[in-house]
């Protein structure tokens, strides 16, 4: 079997897919070669046409925020401390903002100290800010089969080579990182961390038990390796109270950033870092570089927002509009999928995960799900290796109910098509490996 994080102990170089068009193609830094818009890029411009049903953006639905309350409160803060909040700030961030932070955070059983948060321009900065200051070229990054895009094009353009780690329905698999840890320090390899997504993770859906983060932090120990624990969705969970954070587990294994993006608005970009003590200067001065201090507007937007409003009763109307969302998505699932293609459940944030027959390809079929009028996510974009093909994200999150059921209608449809089409005529997978390598393993349970 292919283990694919046996690798050589010299990195291959980024492959080039820069275009002769481009006449500056010679003057970039090596670290832009790997920086390539998807070819489902233009794809989607067409998929956000009204008559297509996306399934595929992850845009948090705002729409119930009280504008008002937000409005009068942006008004306030204008008029009571306009010339601060709109000049120069701190490099780590405002004190006010950063013991507001650790009142969040608490509600997740971390009992954090405002000197260790680093403010970010959102959780995005703060993988940014995390990878420049941890990782060299040619280091290894762990990461979840699938795991965030957003997060592989980071490491990816600080020229971190990925190596996925399996996935069952309960997240990362303890063991699997273990074994993946010795395998490529075995191999000369230089590991810096394990990236993760515990809570109703981009794109699984999954949710780690508390057993599972605590068997997950005894490898990170045993191994000597740092966390990178990713956590924006934590509290838009649908059934219970959340599952303590890893961070809550950990004070100096774990890296923690979250973020007000899906619990507040994504557009104030406002996330955080809360790291071990020892590394907090380190942070601050890579943000101090990269933006001399996050905007000081927002920060002071939303301190005030969450002294002045209910913030975590908003949390809670969030949470319950994305839970009928999930249940339309689950029912439209049900009623509409075709024989052999399973998914998961979750329970809470924003995502399904489909895993399709063997042979039918998502990437290859998604010009005619568009055609069709409905959109998705392939696989393929949640791996750093090409894998993933018969994988695809559904998002639930932006679309109302009913176009919710009508979407999934449509892609049953075109599903149903695929599948006929494949018995007929074979497979309909392009020249990509139709298995995965055990390490690639994702979670699916729901089987139609
Ligand atoms: C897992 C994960 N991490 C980080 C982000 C970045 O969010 P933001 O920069 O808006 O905080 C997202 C956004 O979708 C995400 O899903």
């Amino acid at each position: 079997m292919r283990h694919p994080w046996r690798v050589e102990s010299t990195p291959e170089p980024v492959r080039r897919r820069d275009t002769r068009l481009d006449s500056y193609v010679d003057r970039y830094a090596a670290r832009t070669h790997g920086m390539t818009a998807s070819a489902i890029r233009a794809l989607f411009a067409v998929a956000n046409r009204p008559e297509v049903v996306s399934l595929a953006g992850g845009m948090p639905n705002i729409a119930d925020l009280p504008l008002d309350v937000v409005g009068a409160t942006l008004q306030d803060l204008v008029l009571s401390r306009g010339l601060q909040a709109m000049q120069y700030g701190a490099g780590q961030g405002e004190q006010e903002i950063r013991e507001a932070i650790c009142e969040v955070m608490r509600l997740e059983g971390i009992s954090p100290h405002p000197d260790d948060v680093t403010v970010t321009v959102g959780s995005q900065q703060a993988l940014d800010l995390v990878t420049r200051i941890f990782c060299d070229p040619g280091d290894v990054v762990l990461c979840e089969a699938p795991s965030y895009v957003g997060a592989l094009g980071v490491f990816r353009s600080y020229q971190c080579e990925v190596a996925h780690v399996a996935m069952d329905e309960h997240g990362l698999v303890p063991e699997a990182l273990r074994e993946a840890v010795v395998a490529l320090r075995a191999a000369g390899r230089s590991v810096k961390f394990v990236y993760t997504i515990p809570s109703f993770h981009n794109p699984a859906g999954v949710t780690q038990t508390r057993e599972r983060r605590e068997a997950l932090l005894a490898v990170a120990e045993e191994a000597d390796l740092l966390v990178i624990e990713d956590n924006p969705y934590g509290l838009l969970g649908f059934d219970t109270d959340p599952i303590p954070a890893i961070r809550s587990l950990s004070d100096d294994r774990v890296v923690y950033l979250g973020t007000f993006s899906k619990t507040f608005a994504p557009g104030f970009r406002i996330g955080w870092v809360l790291a071990p003590h020892a590394v907090r200067e380190k942070l601050v001065l890579a943000q101090e570089s990269a933006t001399l201090c996050p905007p000081t507007f927002s920060q002071f937007a939303i301190t005030a927002y969450l002294r002045q409003h209910d913030w975590q009763g908003q949390i809670k109307v969030f949470a319950e509009m994305y839970r009928e969302r999930r249940d339309a998505m689950l029912a439209g699932l049900a009623a509409d999928m075709p024989a052999g293609v399973s998914w998961t459940v979750p329970a809470g944030g924003f995502y399904v995960w489909l895993t399709l027959p063997p042979g039918l390809d998502s990437q290859a079929m998604l010009p005619r799900a568009v055609t069709a009028r409905v959109a998705y996510v392939p696989g393929t974009a949640f791996y750093a290796d090409g894998f993933g093909s018969r994988h695809l994200r559904l998002s639930y999150c932006f679309p109302t109910p009913e176009r919710i059921l009508e979407g999934t209608r449509r892609l049953g449809e075109v599903l149903a098509y695929e599948a006929e089409l494949m018995s007929t005529f074979g497979t309909l997978a392009s020249a990509r490996p139709a298995e995965l390598p055990s390490s690639h393993n994702a979670p699916g349970t729901n089987q139609a």
